[in-house]
């Protein structure tokens, strides 16, 4: 950007919009500006649960029709949420967390969307040019919200498709790398304010143990960090017997500094409402519930829109026993028809038990391990009709691995096999 009539604010996010969006803009358009988008682009690369929206519109138009609109419905709401609409997520949450902790919608603060959160509370920790820790890949929205506006850096804690000695798994994450991230900072003379940690994991999918939660509150403790639970997709969990443990779910003893720890949750997941722009930021800190509340003023959400959303979310019978049920056995569906036909082109992927979305390596059909040829497969492949995110947008450090949405339908996700096998034959 060459305008020198503008902030040096806002030069900071143009350029970040540009550089970071570079490599997409480029495959959406021709090197002659011109547009090149098919219609019928198959996008797989928009974090969305496409496959609940009957049970959604049902519900909705149940809930829009018996609603009286009332004067207040039209006027300014309470700052950082009306109380009927917090003390249904505290329901809801209560609900599905199986929480152990008491959750006080007094502690909440809801903002129009978990985005507006994460940058939220990026700025009440952080100074401009400090840092949290983010394992990586990771979503890129995180980058996004805490480095434009409040310029707060992600140092990330990189996790490896080869387990190191003493690691079971791909891409595990833990204390010791944690640890190593957070020390290798420090000598880079970098401030480490706090660990945001998204669980379930996007874009990986992976749900943390109770004991890798404890120990990495821990170690948070140990550093005097912050920690931020992202517990977004805490009800997309799709196979069996996996247990997810949100913060909810320790004992207030359990947890070394309970004053350091902040939590989201999203309409947008769960609920596939990215649309409606609701989320709850929970705190047990005086000073960062009054900073939230503060920040609320700028992210408001519609009153009569929260009233209505209050009585979706009230119904607890209808998001437990119908609509969760209803999305994760979709879910499964979908990832299960999705996984058998990339195991039949040849691509090995990282994906479940949780989430919207896989993590698939593609590097075998790269021309070389390079950020240049994972741009140029991402090209092939919007070629080809199909859509979804390289890893250098996720802060991945191995070049080949795309997060690939998959809540799509059976045909949508039979088409983009299809048009993944063309791009891969090409
Ligand atoms: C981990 C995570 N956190 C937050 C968000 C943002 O959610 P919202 O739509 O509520 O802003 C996303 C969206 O993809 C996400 O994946």
């Amino acid at each position: 950007m060459t305008s020198n009539k503008l902030s040096k604010r806002i030069r900071a996010l143009l350029d970040y919009e540009d550089n970071i969006t570079t490599m997409i803009a480029s495959a959406r358009f021709g090197g002659n500006g011109e547009c090149d988008c098919s219609k019928d682009r198959v996008k797989m690369n928009v974090s969305e649960n496409r496959l609940v929206y009957d049970v959604l519109r049902e519900k909705m138009q149940k809930c829009t029709r018996s609603e009286t609109w009332e004067d207040d419905m039209f006027m300014y709401s309470e700052r950082g949420g009306v109380p009927e609409l917090k003390e249904a997520i505290a329901k809801y949450l209560r609900a599905t967390t199986r929480a152990v902790m008491p959750i006080d919608p007094k502690q909440m603060v809801v903002l129009n969307g978990a985005d507006a959160g994460l940058e939220a509370f990026g700025h009440i920790i952080c100074d401009a040019g400090e840092a949290v820790l983010l394992p990586a890949p990771f979503y890129s929205g995180i980058h996004r919200n805490l480095k434009t506006r409040f310029d707060v850096n992600v140092v990330p804690i990189p996790l490896s498709s080869e387990p190191k000695s003493g690691e079971s798994k791909p891409f595990e994450l833990t204390v010791e790398r944690a640890v190593k991230a957070y020390k290798t900072a420090i000598q880079e003379g970098i401030v480490v304010k706090g660990l945001f940690l998204v669980n379930p994991n996007n874009p990986l999918g992976d749900v943390y143990s109770r004991q890798l939660v404890l120990d990495l509150l821990k170690f948070a403790n140990r550093y005097d960090l912050h920690v931020v639970l992202d517990e977004v997709y805490m009800n997309c969990i799709f196979e069996e017997g996996i247990d997810h443990y949100s913060i909810f779910q320790f004992k207030e003893d359990e947890i070394p500094d309970l004053q350091k720890v902040h939590f989201i949750w999203t309409f947008s997941k769960d609920l596939a409402m990215g649309g409606m722009r609701i989320s709850a930021n929970y705190t047990w800190n005086e000073d960062v519930f009054r900073s939230l509340y503060a920040i609320a003023h700028f992210h408001p959400v519609p009153t009569g829109w929260q009233r209505i959303m209050t009585k979706l979310l009230s119904d607890t019978d209808w998001c437990t026993d119908v609509f969760l049920p209803t999305s994760v056995k979709r879910l499964k569906e979908a990832f299960d028809h999705f996984t058998t036909g990339l195991t039949k082109l040849g691509v090995p992927f990282h994906g479940g038990p949780a989430g919207l979305y896989l993590w698939a390596d593609f590097s075998k059909f790269l021309s070389a391990r390079t950020a240049e040829a994972e741009i140029a497969f991402h090209h092939k492949v919007i070629k080809a009709g199909v859509e979804f995110s390289p890893s250098l947008l996720y802060g991945g450090s191995e070049r080949g691995w795309f997060r690939v949405v998959f809540a799509r339908k059976l045909d949508i996700l039979e088409l983009a096999l299809e048009r993944i096998q063309r791009a891969l034959q090409s």
